[in-house]
C-alpha cells in the first residue's frame, strides 16, 4: 500500500471507531479518535497537496472538528447534524435496538497514542506505569499486590483521556471505555445490571489470561447530582463500589484495572475516592510543556521563519493542551480555507503559503484560556487533601 493509501485507511479506521464510540456514548474516547482521524487527514493533505480529493478531506476534518466541539458542549447540535449528511453518518444518535453490551464497549481499534505523544505529565505517566504496565508485565515482582484503581483528575483538556488512550495502545489488554454519564443516561433502568455485567465479563477475560482495563470517564456523573432518575443512581453507584471491592481483593492476582477520570473531583465522596488507591492530578501545561505542544501540533505544518514557538508558549499561559491543539489546527484550517476560497487550489501545482506568526496571534487573540485561575486553586486544594501518588 502506498503511504497516501495508508494514511487514508488510517483516517477511515479512526473515524469509524470514533463514530462507534460516539454512538455507544464513550464521548471522551470518541473525541480522541476523531482527533486522530483529523490528524491523519491533515497529514495527507500536507504530504500530497495536489491530490484531487483534498477538498473532501478538509471538509471531513472540519466535520469531525465540529463534532468534537459539540461533544465538548461548545456548540448547539443543529448545524452538526447537517454536516453529518456530508458523511452520511448518523453521529451519536441512538438507533432502534442499540444496546451497550460489554462487547460494544471494547475498543477494537487501538488509539495508537504513544507515551511520547502525551506531552509532560511525567508524574502521571510514571504512576500509571508503576500501577498497571509493570504489574502486567511482571506480576511475579509484586508479591504485595498492586493498586487496581487509578483516579485521574484535573482541568478539562489536559490529557486525562489521552493518558487512558496511551495505556490502551501500550498494553495488550482488553480495553473497555465507557462514560459514566452514558451509563446513567443510556442504560437507564438497566444501569445497575449492566455495570455488574460489564465487570463480570471483564473478570472472565482476565481469568482467561488477558488483562482488562476499564476506563470510566466523567466518573462524577455516577454521583447522581445531575441526574433526576430518582434512586437509580444510588444503586448504580453502590454496584460500582461493590465491583471495585471485588477487584481490589488482595488475595487475587487478577489483572483487572479501573481508571477513572473526572474534572469535578469534589463531586466524589470518600467511599469513591478511597477505592482509587492512586489519585493523580493532571495539571495545566507549564511553559515548557506548552512549547513542546506547539512543536508537536505544528510538526506537520509548514511554518514561516518568523514563527516563534517560545513566544507562542508565552502567549498561551493558562491554555490547556486541548486549547493549544485547537489554536494550531484553527490557524492551519483557516489558511487552507483561504487557499481554496481564492481559487488557487484549482491549479494542481499551487501550494498554500506557510503559516505566519500573525496567523497564530490572530487566533490567540480571539481565545481565552478555558480554565480559570479560581478553578486551578480548587484542583490544587483537592489534590493537597486527597493526593495519593
Ligand atoms: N498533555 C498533552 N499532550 C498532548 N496533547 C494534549 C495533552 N493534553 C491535551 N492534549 C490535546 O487535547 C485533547 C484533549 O485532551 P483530553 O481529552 O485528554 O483531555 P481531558 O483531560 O480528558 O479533558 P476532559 O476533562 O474535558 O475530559 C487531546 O486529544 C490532545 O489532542
Ligand atoms: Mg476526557
Amino acid at each position: 500500500m502506498s503511504a497516501s493509501q495508508e494514511l487514508e485507511k488510517a483516517a477511515t479506521n479512526y473515524a469509524l471507531e470514533a463514530v462507534r464510540l460516539d454512538k455507544q456514548g464513550s464521548k471522551g474516547m470518541a473525541m480522541t479518535m476523531y482527533q486522530k482521524a483529523i490528524e491523519s487527514l491533515l497529514k495527507l493533505v500536507h504530504l500530497y497537496p495536489e491530490y484531487s480529493l483534498n477538498k473532501v478531506y478538509i471538509q471531513r476534518a472540519i466535520a469531525y472538528q465540529e463534532r468534537i466541539k459539540m461533544l465538548q458542549g461548545a456548540v448547539p447540535p443543529a448545524p452538526v447534524e447537517m454536516r453529518a449528511e456530508v458523511e452520511n453518518i448518523t453521529w451519536g444518535k441512538k438507533t432502534e435496538g442499540d444496546k451497550s453490551s460489554y462487547e460494544e464497549l471494547i475498543l477494537t481499534e487501538k488509539p495508537n497514542i504513544k507515551w511520547e505523544q502525551v506531552v509532560g505529565l511525567e508524574n502521571a505517566k510514571r504512576a500509571i506505569k508503576e500501577a498497571i504496565v509493570y504489574p502486567v508485565q511482571r506480576p511475579d515482582l509484586f508479591p504485595l499486590g498492586w493498586p487496581r484503581g487509578i483516579l485521574l483528575f484535573g482541568p478539562p483538556g489536559c490529557g486525562k483521556t489521552l493518558l487512558a488512550a496511551a495505556v490502551a495502545t501500550e498494553i495488550d489488554a482488553n480495553f473497555v471505555s465507557v462514560d459514566a454519564a452514558s451509563i446513567m443516561s443510556k442504560w437507564l433502568g438497566e444501569a445497575e445490571q449492566n455495570v455488574a455485567k460489564l465487570f463480570n465479563s471483564v473478570r472472565k477475560s482476565a481469568n482467561e489470561g488477558k488483562p482488562a482495563i476499564v476506563f470510566i470517564d466523567e466518573l462524577d456523573s455516577l454521583m447522581g447530582k445531575h441526574s433526576n432518575e430518582v434512586g437509580g443512581e444510588i444503586r448504580v453507584r453502590n454496584q460500582f463500589l461493590k465491583e471495585m471491592d471485588g477487584i481490589i481483593d488482595k488475595g487475587k492476582k487478577l489483572h483487572v484495572y479501573v481508571i477513572g477520570a473526572t474534572n469535578k473531583p469534589w463531586d466524589l465522596d470518600w467511599a469513591f475516592i478511597r477505592r482509587f488507591q492512586k489519585r493523580i492530578l493532571v495539571p495545566l501545561p507549564d511553559h515548557h510543556s506548552r512549547l513542546l505542544m506547539f512543536k508537536l501540533y505544528t510538526a506537520d505544518l509548514q511554518l514561516a521563519s518568523n514563527v516563534d514557538l517560545h513566544e507562542l508558549a508565552r502567549l498561551s499561559e493558562g491554555f490547556s493542551g486541548s486549547d493549544i491543539r485547537d489554536v494550531c489546527q484553527a490557524a492551519h484550517l483557516k489558511l487552507i480555507g483561504e487557499f481554496f476560497e481564492s481559487g488557487q487550489a484549482a491549479n494542481k501545482l499551487a501550494k498554500p503559503r506557510p503559516l505566519e506568526m500573525t496567523d497564530f496571534r490572530q487566533i490567540l487573540e480571539e481565545r481565552k484560556p478555558s480554565v480559570s485561575l479560581d478553578m486551578l486553586t480548587l484542583y490544587n486544594r483537592w489534590f493537597e487533601a486527597f493526593k495519593a501518588l
